[in-house]
């Protein structure tokens, strides 16, 4: 009994001795293992006489009850310390200072050709889009720009180098040349936008040689003035947020239009400050007219079966002016810190359903 009890201490301290869960299962292999201390002890029962087996067996059942609860206990103890290594070494400390904000702004151009996208869906319109590079036919002729055209040197045009043909491919100076495509796709009626890149050749504190138009086609058969006016004066007053927007349409020229007009908003220069919605004088912000038949005859439209309008807006001055940048040139400057002033946060477009009036 007596070496029993010595046994049984010597395991516990080997359990007690265990740092972590491996070393406590090789303690445990060595005391209640197949070939284990206590294992062969309780295989050496059978060589004893009956009485002294019998309570040998007892005993030692007992010590084996003990010894598999002390390591039951030893076992929960290492794994709630494992845990606790970890909780520490893990640990995050809520009170370090964040790190910097990284998260992009959305640019005012991209931003301001959502909203316009937004407010002409709402009036039945559909957004497509043409492509930057043009052939002199859908930028110029088909428009009623023909080669000697005045127009033409109006547009500062960048052009490729001469392909073997002669000809000359170029970047679209305008989203014009997409009312051309947009006809020629298919027979009318037509109500489109389309936004885009434009170029011109020209830098100076309102130019830049690239910029953005959005260009607008109506054609059916009933379309008239009326509803070129209609149209525009609700863009404008949605756009610039301000129902009682003043504006007015002046007699124009382009070839591609006739009539022509170009529309104005209300404005008022005070000390350098432009504030628009109010004051005595005007501001362009778009070109429009009634569809020149010749150029419906161009795309394959009949002139005498259909009529409509058609408006090209600019964006980088429609941006300045609702969004007060003063200097065009900035917009492609790529400042970070200018973005971070003047940008917007990804999932900003104003819901404008149904416009402001109603
Ligand atoms: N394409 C013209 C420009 O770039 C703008 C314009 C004027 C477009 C009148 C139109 C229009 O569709 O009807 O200056």
């Amino acid at each position: 009994m007596h070496n029993l009890d010595a046994l049984k201490s010597e395991i516990l301290a080997s359990f007690e001795a265990a740092v972590d869960i491996p070393a406590l299962e090789a303690a445990r292999v060595a005391a209640l293992g197949k070939k284990g201390r206590l294992t062969a002890l309780m295989k050496g029962l059978g060589e004893l006489g009956p009485e002294e087996r019998k309570a040998t067996g007892q005993a030692l059942n007992r010590i084996k009850g003990e010894l598999t609860d002390a390591l039951d206990a030893r076992r929960n103890a290492l794994a709630g310390s494992v845990l606790d290594a970890r909780l520490t070494s893990e640990m995050i400390d809520v009170t370090l200072p964040i790190r910097p904000e990284t998260e992009g702004r959305v640019h005012p151009i991209s931003q301001v050709l959502d909203e316009m996208a937004a407010i002409f869906g709402d009036m039945g319109f559909t957004v497509i889009e043409g492509p930057d590079i043009e052939d002199d036919f859908h930028n110029f002729t088909a428009l009623n720009i023909p080669p000697e055209h005045p127009a033409r040197q109006m547009h500062d045009t960048f052009y490729f180098p001469e392909r073997e043909d002669g000809s000359r491919l170029l970047l679209r100076t305008h989203t014009s040349p997409v009312q051309i495509r947009t006809m020629k796709a298919g027979g009318p009626p037509y109500r489109i936008v389309a936004p885009g890149r434009t170029y011109r050749c020209d830098y100076d504190i309102t130019h830049t040689p690239m910029f953005h138009q959005i260009e607008g086609l109506v054609v059916d058969e009933h379309t008239h003035m009326g509803h070129l006016k209609g149209c525009l004066i609700d863009f404008a007053k949605t756009f610039f947020e301000l129902p009682d927007l003043p504006v007015r349409f002046r007699p124009s020229y382009f070839p591609f239009t006739e009539p022509s007009a170009e529309m104005d908003i209300g404005c008022e220069r005070k000390d350098g400050v432009l504030f628009i919605g109010k004051g005595a004088d005007w501001m362009e912000i778009l070109g429009c007219g009634m569809v020149n038949p010749r150029v419906l005859e161009m795309a394959g439209v009949d002139p005498k079966r259909y009529q409509g309008f058609a408006f090209g807006l600019g964006v980088e001055r429609s941006a300045m002016l609702k969004y007060g940048i003063p200097d065009l040139r900035t917009f492609y400057d790529a400042d970070a810190r200018w973005l971070s002033h003047y940008g917007f946060s990804a999932g900003d477009v104003p819901s404008l359903v149904g416009g402001l009036t109603q």
